[in-house]
């Protein structure tokens, strides 16, 4: 069994000088081929559960799988919540048997955010979890527009908060389908200036890779939320399995030919990061 808390992945990624993929999952296929890919490359990994998979799969079906996987192999692997929007949604949750929940506070005001998610954490502790806060609101492409971190907040909200690890909003954006242009370094490095919270960026695959193997190196960033690009190569994986015969139905036959490039992208992320050969 090596199921961990988002600490017990983060805080070593921190000394080490890398940083730990927080990958979207949606279903079996592509959650198993993550973890495989994690397995291969000796590295630790984080699994998420957003609102899109959990409105598709309920959370202790999810929470039993992801576990399940976790047992399957001996690299550290962190069951995580991502976006929980209320206190509730992170204790069923907790109670499901994640180790980990990202309390979403960030399009509250301050004191709310820094109320609420103080609350959370108290929650997780109490169930030996990990919590991620969130200061700064990251936007959408082609959606809502972001709300830059601001340094000052942001140490506040480390500090009263206690949360293991902060997403912060320094240029990055959700759902980007190729490289944007980059984080904000200069506001990454004020708010490092103020605070020594494990940093967590959101919208990683936006980020530019050679930007986020340079950040995982060089700043306190020890985690990238990565989701569409990943989510890019299983349709693209699936279009083409469903299209090159059309005589066959069976899903799991069609499916199966996801797994391998999946399976691939995953490890070029832990690599990218720096994670291979960690665990
Ligand atoms: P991307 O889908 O943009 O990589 O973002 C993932 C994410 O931040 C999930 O919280």
């Amino acid at each position: 069994m090596t199921i961990a808390t988002l600490a017990d992945v983060m805080q070593p990624a921190l000394r080490g000088g890398y940083a730990v993929p927080g990958l979207v999952c949606l279903g079996w296929e592509d959650t198993r081929a993550y973890v495989m890919a994690a397995q291969a490359e000796c590295a630790p990994v984080i699994l998420q559960a957003g609102p899109g998979c959990r409105a598709h799969t309920p959370l202790p079906v999810l929470a039993a799988m992801f576990r399940h996987l976790a047992a399957s192999v001996d690299v550290p692997v962190v069951v995580h919540l991502d976006h929980g929007y209320t206190l509730d949604e992170c204790k069923a949750a907790l109670d499901a048997g994640f180790t980990s929940v990202m309390f979403d506070g960030s399009k509250l005001p301050l004191d709310e955010n820094i109320a609420q998610t103080a609350a959370v954490v108290a929650l997780a502790d109490a169930a030996g979890a990990s919590c991620e806060g969130e200061i700064g609101y990251v936007g959408y492409a082609g959606g809502a527009g972001s709300a830059g971190t601001d340094p000052g907040q942001a140490a506040r909200f480390a500090q009263e908060t206690g949360v293991d690890a902060m997403a912060i909003s320094v240029g990055n954006v959700h759902l980007q389908q190729g490289p944007g242009t980059g984080l904000d370094l200069a506001r990454i490095r004020a708010i490092e200036a103020l605070t020594d919270a494990p940093l967590v960026i959101h919208g990683g695959s936006g980020v530019p890779r050679g930007q986020r193997a340079e950040l995982a190196v060089h700043t306190r960033i020890c985690k990238f939320n990565i989701g569409t690009e990943l989510r890019m190569v299983f349709g693209t994986a699936l279009r083409f399995a469903v299209n090159i015969d059309p005589s066959r139905f069976d899903r799991l036959a069609i499916l199966q030919d996801t797994h391998e490039p999946v399976f691939e992208a995953a490890r070029t992320i832990f690599l990218g990061l720096g994670a291979s050969g960690r665990s």
